[in-house]
């Protein structure tokens, strides 16, 4: 059977995208090689990403949400713009019945997360809040051992990830704590996602110390918390974004993406941001979104968020992109975690599901709102000195989809 046979037996679900930005390039090559979703619309305040997407989609674009979400072709909708918008974008599209598929974090303020949970619940549209690491094909074959409980249970996990973050092309809000900047929303928002999936969800309490140490670019860069969960599961996590060493050496130049870097690039992100300022740099962002990039990157690998390592009873083991390393005390195994080739096919399955299949994400909503709740712990930790509680923490309910 040919491919385009293939695509005429599924019936594709019609994908509206809002925010056609650097999170929408990166989800774009799933999107294109996938025959079950077809891209129908688009909605961008910038006229140049508009026109770039019509003429290569034969698709219609918008300037307004809410025509966006009226439109009939488009089923669900991908939400890509920056977090501030989540909460008007969001519930502009559940308010027209619309499923949607939310990047993290899911808000900035919890206010708004609640909002989105209420307008969810009033809706016949569902939310999916991702992508994040946790659809990682790694991270769902730790989940499968968690689950069947082969060495014992699991007692401890510590994460962390050593990065430029802080020194990429940003926009001013991107580094203004209050609008969602720094590290605290948009990676923070990853590691707690991954960590409560495999701790059962369900966060008890959260101490951290956080770092806002460039005045230049001042916001949160920096954190390093400790989460107990309820089970008794406690997990370490670290994350620097004004790295100078890169833990993405450690899985031999494989980036976040999944893309092989180029070792003598080492140090580009830095160089390249003292050549510019202010509205200059923003331009330079807009350098990696659509319409100014003519593709995006090809992945070789899996997508990963840095070291991860999982201690249970009788083993531990070590997470890398493409295995897991498991130490017994007697022996040493490698269980490989086959290249998804698709980097973000898993979200893309629980998509599918979502809206052919009626099967709720695991990372819905709530879930969102959940993971939101500790990045915001972390924050008020690290500013406070204090143990932060959280109240509003949801379990894993059930298996993710492609499990
Ligand atoms: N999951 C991931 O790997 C990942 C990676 C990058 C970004 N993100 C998330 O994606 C979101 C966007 O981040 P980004 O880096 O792509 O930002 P970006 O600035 O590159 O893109 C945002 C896009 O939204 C558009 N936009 C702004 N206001 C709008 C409005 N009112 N209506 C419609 N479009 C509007 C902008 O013109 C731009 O094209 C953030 O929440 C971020 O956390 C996720």
């Amino acid at each position: 059977m040919t491919s385009d046979e293939q695509d005429k037996r599924v019936d594709a679900v019609g994908i509206g995208v809002i925010g056609l930005g650097r999170a929408f390039m990166l989800m774009l090559p799933d999107f294109e090689r996938d025959p079950r979703f077809n891209l129908v619309a688009a909605c961008d305040i910038r006229a140049d990403a508009r026109e770039s997407f019509s003429s290569r989609y034969d698709a219609a674009v918008y300037s307004e949400v809410e025509k966006l979400a009226a439109d009939p072709s488009v089923e669900a909708v991908y939400i890509a713009s920056p977090h501030q918008l989540h909460e008007e974008h969001a519930i502009a599209v559940l308010n027209a019945g619309k499923h949607i598929l939310i990047e993290k974090p899911i808000a900035v303020d919890l206010a708004s997360s609640r909002a989105i949970i209420e307008a969810a619940a009033r809706s016949k549209g569902k939310v999916i809040v991702g992508p994040s690491h946790s659809f990682d094909p790694q991270i769902e074959a730790c989940l499968r051992i968690v689950k069947s409980e082969e060495f014992g249970s699991l007692r401890m996990i510590r994460t962390s990830y050593y990065t430029d973050f802080m020194y990429r092309p940003r926009r001013l809000e991107e580094l203004r704590t209050e609008d969602g900047g720094g590290v605290l929303f948009s990676q923070a928002a990853h590691q707690v996602d991954v960590v409560r999936l495999l701790a059962g969800g369900r966060t008890k309490q959260v101490f951290a110390h956080t770092g806002d140490w460039d005045k230049q670019r001042s916001s949160e860069g920096a954190y390093m918390a400790l989460l107990k969960f309820e089970n008794g599961i406690s997990a370490n996590l670290f994350y620097s974004g004004y790295a100078h060493f890169d833990t993405d050496e450690e899985f031999n130049w494989m980036s976040e993406l999944g893309i092989k870097k180029d070792p003598a690039q080492y140090g580009a992100a830095r160089k390249l941001l003292k050549t510019v300022d202010g509205k200059a740099e923003e331009i330079l962002k807009n350098r990696r979104a659509f319409g100014s990039v003519a593709k995006s990157l090809k992945a070789s690998g899996n997508e990963h968020f840095g070291e991860l390592t999982l201690t249970f009873d009788h083993a531990d083991i070590r997470v890398t992109p493409q295995a897991l390393e498991i130490y017994g005390g007697d022996y040493i195994r490698t269980e490989r975690v086959l290249p998804v080739i698709a980097g973000r096919r898993n979200v893309l399955n629980a998509l599918w599901a979502l809206v052919r299949e009626n099967a709720p994400a695991v990372q819905d909503e709530r879930w969102g709102h959940a993971t939101l709740e500790v990045c915001h712990g972390i924050l008020n930790s690290g500013r406070s000195g204090e143990v932060q509680i959280m109240r509003e923490q949801v379990p894993v309910s059930g298996y993710p989809k492609t499990i």
